[in-house]
């Protein structure tokens, strides 16, 4: 599996060390956990984070934007050295003008799906997508338990990238941990993020559990 922390749950203090120990265990990407207050009832981190972390990687970083206005700020998540961005579906604002924009500066674009959404709502967005961020959480937070019904989800949203012929993988947010993981594995997910669990333990003990994971 590939496997994708979200640096939301590092010990900013650390930031440089916990990364390194992220690199060590070979993650796949970083997720990084953009709050605007008003998408989502929390505030976190701006493009200066992103070029912090950019300095410490040349892995891919996926900056998830939770935001009102990704129409305003892409570039500047773009500039900071972000490889793909999340949007999500619910925002809406000059969508496909985004997509251009990401795609002309040669990143990569996904569309970020909550759970309250049906997947076939998205489908033009998940033909478009190099990876579709699934939801398993309300967004906003760390450290939410995982809603059991994403599992179900997901195997809509593999059965639909499958039957179309479209490229986009499937990354799931929210809850993932040990007693979560393999059942979105199971279910057809290609990446999994995860911030309280890799971050509350031994960082690349961790990441390897989920890395280890395989379909069964
Ligand atoms: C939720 C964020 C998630 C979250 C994951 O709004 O999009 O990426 O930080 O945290 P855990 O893995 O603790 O649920
Ligand atoms: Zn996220």
């Amino acid at each position: 599996m590939l496997v994708s922390p979200s640096v939301i749950s590092c010990r900013l203090e650390n930031l440089a060390s916990e990364i390194s120990h992220c690199e060590k265990a070979g993650v796949y990407s970083y997720h990084l956990d953009v709050m605007d207050g008003s998408f989502v009832p929390n505030l976190t981190m701006g493009p200066d984070l992103i070029k912090a972390v950019r300095r410490c990687t040349s892995r891919r970083l996926e900056a998830h934007l939770m935001i009102e206005r990704p129409d305003i700020y892409a570039e500047k998540f773009l500039d900071a050295g972000s490889d793909l961005l999340f949007i999500h579906g619910e925002v809406l604002a000059n969508f496909q003008k985004v997509i251009e924009k990401i795609k002309e500066k040669g990143k990569k674009f996904g569309i970020a799906i909550n759970p309250e959404t049906p997947v076939e709502r998205m489908e033009k967005w998940i033909a478009q997508s190099d990876t579709v961020l699934l939801m398993s959480v309300h967004p906003g937070f760390s450290g939410q338990s995982f809603i059991g019904s994403s599992v179900e989800k997901i195997r809509e949203l593999r059965k639909l990238i499958d039957s179309r012929g479209y490229s986009a993988k499937i990354e799931v947010d929210g809850g993932v941990n040990d007693r979560t993981a393999q059942s979105c594995v199971d279910a057809g997910a290609d990446i999994l993020v995860s911030a309280s669990y890799i971050f509350s333990g031994d960082i690349e003990e961790r990441i390897s559990f989920l890395s280890g994971l395989i379909r069964s």
